[in-house]
């Protein structure tokens, strides 16, 4: 049977993109009787300066909406990162496996490095080994498939490369993963500034839809979205990159083609309209549901607790192997 891993960083409020992009397939493969885990993964959220207590929030509020979202915890198992010690376990010994140089090339390091340094703080080691971290993530659970939105492909492909060189070194131990994004939507951009990602950290929230927003905040959002100063609604990423998120958002949320949506209308406006209506709805039923679920916070971490449990099971033998693969000995 094949088996997923993906997860989400606690890192901020879930975006439309961390949805479209991820969350809304692994409800589908969920349901399509795949064995899949997924993770609240909140040790990747210390790699950047963070609030103790807000990480702390935003890991429970990520566990509600993944449920809220449609993850059923009878036939997927959800979990909290840092409830589960194998992940930090294998991370040490796939930092004897990967390089510096490796490293230092991935654009998201680069990305939050510069950041980091431009707030005038020190760019922490975490960061750096942020990518070998995720890559035990997967590796610990065996996982074949990852999905996720395409900015986190470059780190699946990390940990290929990690899977391989290890098996070759030390003896088959990994299975070699594969990422696999949505058709539409794998890198919804931010509605003010069509030309960066919609990312739950971004300093300004008004380019960016929350899965918790209300209909008329995600509607204003939406109609106030930055277009180019064309007429003519035509499918081009590169030279329309606002009018091509918008199609994208609508087609992602209608089930339809970016390029045939484009035919279908003759101005922005109308465009904007439909597609505020059409995340709307797409995002009623999750909102609903996460106000019954917030009620009920005793029940989210039950969830939390059984899908630690099992994901201990899957994981401890994996990492155990990997241990003794590696030249350590076991305890007597
Ligand atoms: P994170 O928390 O930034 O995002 C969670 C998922 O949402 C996707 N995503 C998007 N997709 C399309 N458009 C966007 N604007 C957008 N923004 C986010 C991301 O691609 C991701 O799939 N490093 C990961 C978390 C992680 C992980 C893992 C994922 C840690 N370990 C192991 C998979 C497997 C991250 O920062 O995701």
């Amino acid at each position: 049977m094949t088996r997923i891993f993906s997860g989400i960083k606690p890192t901020g409020h879930l975006t439309l993109g961390n949805y479209l992009g991820a969350v809304r397939r692994w409800v589908e493969v969920d349901q399509h009787g795949a064995e899949a885990l997924f993770s609240v993964v909140d040790l990747h959220a210390l790699t950047v300066e963070h609030d103790p207590g807000r990480v702390r929030r935003l890991s429970r509020q990520a566990a509600t909406l993944l449920l809220a979202a449609g993850l059923d915890p009878e036939r997927c198992t959800l979990f909290v990162q840092s409830h589960v010690d194998e992940h930090a376990r294998l991370s040490y010994l796939l930092e004897c496996t990967a390089t510096d140089g490796e490293l230092r090339r991935m654009i998201q390091y680069k990305e939050k490095s510069v950041l980091a340094r431009a707030a005038g703080e020190g760019v922490r080691l975490s960061l750096l080994t942020y990518p070998v971290l995720m890559a035990a993530d997967i590796l610990a659970y065996g996982a074949d498939e990852v999905p996720v939105g395409e900015d986190q492909t470059q780190h699946v492909e990390l940990t290929r490369d990690l899977a391989v060189r290890f098996n070759q070194r030390y003896g088959h131990t990994f299975t070699v993963p594969r990422a696999t994004a949505p058709k539409v939507a794998a890198r919804v951009m931010d509605l003010q500034d069509p030309t960066s990602k919609m990312g739950k950290s971004h300093a300004n929230g008004a380019g960016i839809v929350y899965l918790l927003d209300d209909a008329e905040t995600v509607r204003r959002k939406i109609m106030r979205a930055v277009t180019d100063s064309g007429r003519d609604v035509e499918y081009d990423r590169e030279a329309r990159p606002g009018v091509a998120n918008l199609l994208d958002l609508m087609a992602a949320a209608t089930d339809g083609n970016p390029e045939e949506l484009a035919g279908v209308y003759q101005s922005y406006g109308a465009l904007k309209k439909d597609t505020a209506d059409a995340v709307v709805e797409l995002l009623r039923p999750l909102r609903e549901r996460h106000a019954e679920l917030a009620a009920d916070q005793g029940h989210v971490d039950q969830v939390l607790r059984d899908g630690a449990e099992r994901a201990r099971g899957v994981a401890r033998p994996l990492v155990d192997r990997a241990y003794r693969a590696i030249g350590l000995l076991p305890p007597g």
